[in-house]
């Protein structure tokens, strides 16, 4: 990708962003100044769009040294409020919130106004007041993607509860995992989920995970109304105990800094953490960069392929496009179900105007072939949208000719669990585009590059990226723990926030990430930590020990690399792989599956014991040239033999 990159192909604006545009390269320049210079007055501005109950005098109120973040920290809102209930007061209730596209082609499209959304966001609220919940409670959701997930989150939002949400995907101790560690009480479920027409066993899933922690209440959803045992005194469905709930529910006023929501995330090291954002700084920095990055226009359909189990669906199907009161679709099934060509047949079937998804999506599609995209109509579509991972510049090309008809800009946002909406993208009407290259910073965004030991590089240069300056959506937390947010994002270079990812800067002041420079892989757009891969893998009674590296995957972006050593007398093979493969699928989640298991008698280790990994990392991509000094190692052997055993996969 930065090979091609270096050929710094511009592509020029196409028209169709400029005219009307929300922002041009000059306003860019002058709005980018002011937020860095008048960094209070800019934000007190863009919260003009806020509707606050008592309006903040202090805006910016931070410090990366020691490590403490606040924004608009006397002000008072409820987020829900922002979301719903205004563009219902403001007479916009019959316009349409959320367009659900089920799994099945055929199946029953529902059309959910802010009017209705409302209704069911108060109904919601009063059933989860009914359960026992109440402000501050953390309320675990693990639910497929249909519009009551939309539903619990800002009804947790209403009631000033805070939300954690799983990604349906993740197993029974995931699950447990994460309950336990934000001590949630409480969850939020359906029967079960459906995608690509496979039934996913959710309520069942967390039955499994609660024999291992108790939990007060769960809330049942019935969504494919198939079979679920129910616990007396725990569970409840949802349609029986809403039924004569009140149909109103005040807004909670939450002070600006009061939690939001808590979203795990994987890093280098132990075991997912609870990322927190807090309610003010994230309404105003999702309502922003929704309204500049996607120029969205009234009445547009948008529509963002993520899940709201990852920080993408959170601000890009729920709260961003609804703080803008835009019309968001949920799409609850998979891009090659029935067929390869199911995303264009949905942009055709809403008329979608924007299209924001992933690059291992754009990859596995592409390589399906243009009929796909070309037999639909898509001329609907304004603005096509990347995110997760570096974008290669061919899978870019494809998106912009096949999918876009060569027209239409595309915006390629990088960004974070932790920093809570984009943070480095071109604009559209704005900036020119670099196939592969994510941009320029967004207002009030700071980047800068370093070298390993923490020394400035300026200009066109190579290095880790970290951010100087804080901005509203950044994570405040990690939940439980705050030395660990301290340790891992502020101790590697002290003052700046550290992202974790290598980048590179050209003689345009645009960026390019190059990936992560940690122990984090980045699978299909999910984040995941090896250490965790690892983890799972020495659980199982015949692994000694494991190492787990990323290695790049045609569709996949990064795909897994294990290799694992036996217990004495344990023989490797083909049947204790796939049991490897299966065990790790049950401990973490189908995302986790290992592509590969290299059994190897041992691991490269320096003689005080520590795992080679750039070694491995070689290994892993095929690379045996460049493997470095091995003559730290204890056993030099070792690499040949591993070397030998790649070559035989
Ligand atoms: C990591 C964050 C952003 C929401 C979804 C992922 C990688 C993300 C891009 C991009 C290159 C990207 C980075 C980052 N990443 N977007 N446009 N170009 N890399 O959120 O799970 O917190 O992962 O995803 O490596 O650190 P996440």
């Amino acid at each position: 990708m930065t090979e091609a990159g270096k050929k710094s192909e511009w592509v020029k604006r196409p028209a169709t962003a400029t005219e009307g545009a929300n922002c041009t390269l000059e306003e860019y320049q002058s709005l980018y100044a002011r937020s860095i210079e008048d960094t209070d007055a800019f934000w007190r501005g863009q919260a003009e769009r806020i509707d606050w109950f008592s309006k903040p005098e202090v805006i910016g109120n931070w410090s990366f040294d020691p490590v403490s973040i606040k924004w608009f920290e006397d002000g008072v809102l409820n987020i829900c409020h922002n979301a719903v209930d205004r563009h219902v007061e403001a007479g916009n209730g019959e316009r349409i919130a959320l367009i659900f596209e089920p799994d099945a082609p055929d199946g029953e499209v529902r059309r959910i106004t802010f009017a209705e959304l409302q209704a069911e966001v108060v109904r919601m609220a009063n059933t989860l007041k009914k359960m026992g919940v109440s402000k501050g409670d953390r309320v675990t959701i693990y639910m497929p993607m249909v519009p009551e997930g939309a539903f619990a989150m800002l009804a947790c939002a209403r009631i000033g509860a805070i939300h954690s949400v799983i990604f349906g995907g993740f197993s029974p101790d995931a699950i447990a995992g994460r309950v336990e560690d934000c001590a949630s009480d409480w969850m939020i479920t359906a029967d079960e989920g459906l995608r690509g027409g496979k039934r996913i066993p959710l309520k069942s899933n967390v039955d499994r995970a609660f024999e291992k922690v108790p939990n007060r209440g769960v809330l049942v959803i019935r969504h494919t109304g198939g079979s679920v045992s129910m616990t007396e005194g725990r569970d409840h469905w949802y349609h029986e105990l809403s039924a004569d709930v009140a149909d109103e529910c005040p807004c909670e006023p939450m002070n600006a800094e009061d939690p939001l929501f808590i979203l795990y995330t994987s890093g280098s090291t132990g075991k997912p953490k609870g990322v927190l954002h807090t309610t003010g700084g994230y309404a105003v920095w999702t309502e922003t960069t929704f309204r500049y990055i996607f120029d969205y226009r009234e009445g547009e359909v948008f529509w963002c392929t993520a899940d709201i189990g990852w920080v993408t669906g959170h601000s890009y199907i729920v709260y961003g496009p609804l703080l803008n009161g835009a019309t968001a679709l949920m799409f609850e099934g998979v891009p090659n179900y029935p067929d390869h060509d199911r995303f264009w047949a949905v942009c055709e079937k809403h008329k979608v105007n924007i299209f924001y998804t992933a690059p291992t999506a754009i990859r596995a599609l592409m390589r399906e072939g243009d009929t796909h995209v070309t037999k639909h109509d898509l001329s609907s579509l304004r603005l096509l949208g990347s995110v997760g991972e570096p974008i290669n510049p061919e899978a870019w090309r494809w998106y912009y000719e096949t999918v876009g008809g060569g027209k239409l800009p595309i915006v390629d946002t990088w960004w974070q669990t932790e920093t809570g909406g984009c943070m480095i993208t071109t604009l559209p009407g704005a900036h020119d585009m670099k196939p592969g290259s994510a941009g320029r910073p967004f207002f009030g965004v700071c980047p800068q590059l370093v070298d390993n030991e923490g020394h400035v590089l300026d200009g066109a240069t190579e290095g880790n990226l970290c951010l100087t300056r804080s901005w509203p959506g950044q994570a405040r937390t990690v939940y439980g723990d705050h030395e660990r947010f301290i340790q891992t994002y502020f101790s590697t270079y002290k003052g700046k926030y550290f992202t974790g990812d290598g980048c590179r800067r050209d003689e345009d002041g645009y960026y390019w990430i190059t990936g992560r420079v940690d122990d984090v892989i980045n699978v299909s757009g999910h984040r995941m930590g090896t250490a965790e891969v690892e983890s799972a893998l020495v659980l199982h009674p015949k692994v000694s020990e494991a190492a787990v590296v990323g290695f790049p995957h045609d569709i996949k972006g990064q795909g897994i690399y294990c290799y694992v050593t036996l217990n004495a007398g344990e023989e490797p093979g083909d049947e204790l792989s796939a049991e490897l493969r299966t065990h790790v699928r049950e401990e973490i989640g189908p995302i986790a599956t290992p592509d590969h298991i290299h059994f190897t008698p041992a691991l490269p280790k320096t003689r005080s014991g520590k795992i080679m990994r750039r070694i491995l990392r070689k290994i892993a991509e095929n690379d045996f040239t460049s493997l470095g000094d091995t003559s730290t190692l204890a056993d030099p052997g070792v690499v040949d033999e591993l070397i030998e055993g790649r070559k035989n996969r």
